[in-house]
């Protein structure tokens, strides 16, 4: 049987307590998802563990709804911002929410039929993310970015398609500012 918790998350610092499970993804776990791999081998050779994320979870798998945060650290791999890896939900019937509690930038969405969103991320934003919708979050800021996302706990993660062809468009620091760009190495299946 489940009870009623209250649990605390910090929106500057991303942490979760009590929490139920973490994890981090470095830029070496990222080879693939960036455009320049080049640079990035440079960086996991010269750099070493660079960590790009962290998530931080409170999940009963008993329970319908699941929280947690994710907690971005601000950089570049050459000119594109750090990024999440970017996935679907395996339900198709599942959605998102992204409250963004510190720092700025991008949610990237994109629908199965190839539709492209980008929705501002900075403190106060709720970003709706609705069902069947691929997301990507992006640091486009020099903090870090903290968000809490809310999310249905049978949702499932589907990276495969993502990490094989990539996201239409992906986001560069063009002379400062970022910018949505076309992705030279998307694959259409
Ligand atoms: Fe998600």
């Amino acid at each position: 049987m489940l009870f009623p918790e209250g649990v605390s998350v910090d929106g500057r610092t991303g942490e979760v307590s009590p929490a139920t499970d973490r994890y981090t993804k470095t830029l070496a776990d990222l080879r693939g998802f960036f455009r320049d791999s080049a640079k990035l081998d440079e960086m996991v050779a010269t750099q070493g563990e660079v960590p790009v994320y962290e998530v931080i979870g409170y999940r009963k798998a008993e329970s319908d709804l699941s929280f947690g945060t994710t907690i971005m650290s601000p950089g570049k791999v050459g000119d594109e911002y750090f990024m999440t890896r970017g996935h679907f939900h395996v339900r198709r019937d599942r959605g998102e929410v992204y409250y963004t509690q510190s720092g700025e930038g991008l949610l990237l969405l994109e629908s199965r039929d190839g539709d492209t969103r980008v929705v501002e991320m900075k403190p106060g934003i709720c970003a709706f993310i609705p069902p069947d919708w691929a997301h990507r979050s992006i640091n486009t800021g020099p903090e870090k970015l903290v968000f809490t996302w809310f999310c249905a706990t049978d949702a499932g993660h589907e990276y495969g398609e993502i990490q094989e062809r990539g996201m239409r468009k992906l986001v560069v620091d063009r002379g400062g500012e970022p910018f949505v760009a076309a992705n030279p190495n998307f694959a259409e299946r």
